[in-house]
């Protein structure tokens, strides 16, 4: 298996922070924050990474990343021009791939999944699948409506209460969904929503789920930011 490490977007929910710097760059603990989904793809034996993030700050993710070898890992990389968002940079990685299967993890996801566990799910259920946690705050992330065990649909952002059911950045993917990407549109917020993809998946089938409980956050707002400087922040 192929891992896509995200490090692109604009970083505005953390500005000034990010005025100068990429914000997976930005540190948390004693490291800097990709760091910490960087363990989470060797935690789960992947050790071809492609990197992907946007031209300002390439330069000083690849000062710090390298090609791989100081961390055991292989990287690749590929720029996106501009912040897009999520599935756009995922449909770059469409070469890369392959036939193989991948996990998508955010750089700004920091989180304590047991990732062999989630790769033998991903594997047994034989199509992509997404974890998903209870949050306190769901409608700032993807939510999921879940019927009879069934995934129904995710909504991005819901304006009314759906489900405590929030889509975490961690994302198990067959290599057939580059074929959906062409039908995808910008959102709203001018984006390709990965939340959109989920749902054609979902459509034809292709789309199981796994809850988790164990800690996950973001750390993409100031708030979510200093909630994992807390947890993490001791030496
Ligand atoms: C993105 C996704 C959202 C997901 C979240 C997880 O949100 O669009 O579905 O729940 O990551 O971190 P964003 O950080 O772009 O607002």
């Amino acid at each position: 298996m192929k891992g896509i490490l995200l490090c692109g977007g604009s970083g505005t929910r953390l500005l000034p922070l990010t005025r100068v710097t990429n914000k997976h760059l930005l540190p948390v603990g004693n490291k800097p924050m990709v760091f910490y989904p960087l363990e989470k793809m060797k935690e789960a034996g992947i050790n071809d990474i492609l990197v992907i993030t946007g031209t300002e700050h390439l330069g000083d993710i690849v000062s710090l990343l390298g090609s791989g070898s100081d961390y055991g890992v292989s990287f690749t990389y590929k720029v996106q021009d501009k912040p897009l968002g999520i599935a756009h940079a995922v449909s770059l990685g469409n070469r890369f791939i392959g036939n193989d299967d991948f996990v998508v993890i955010l750089g700004d996801n920091i989180f304590e999944f047991d990732m062999k566990k989630l790769i033998d799910k991903f594997k047994s259920v034989g199509r992509s699948l997404i974890v998903l946690r209870k949050s306190k705050n769901p409608n700032r992330f993807g939510v999921a409506r879940i019927v009879n065990n069934e995934l129904e649909e995710i909504v991005e952002k819901p304006g009314e209460d759906i489900s405590d059911f929030i889509v975490t950045g961690v994302y198990f993917y067959k290599p057939e969904i580059f074929k959906y990407f062409p039908r995808l549109t910008l959102s709203a917020r001018g984006e390709y929503e990965i939340s959109d993809l989920h749902n054609y998946l979902i459509k034809d089938k292709k789309l199981d789920y796994s809850i988790e409980e164990s800690f996950w956050s973001d750390a993409g707002t100031l708030e979510t930011y200093f909630e994992v400087n807390r947890k993490y922040g001791k030496l």
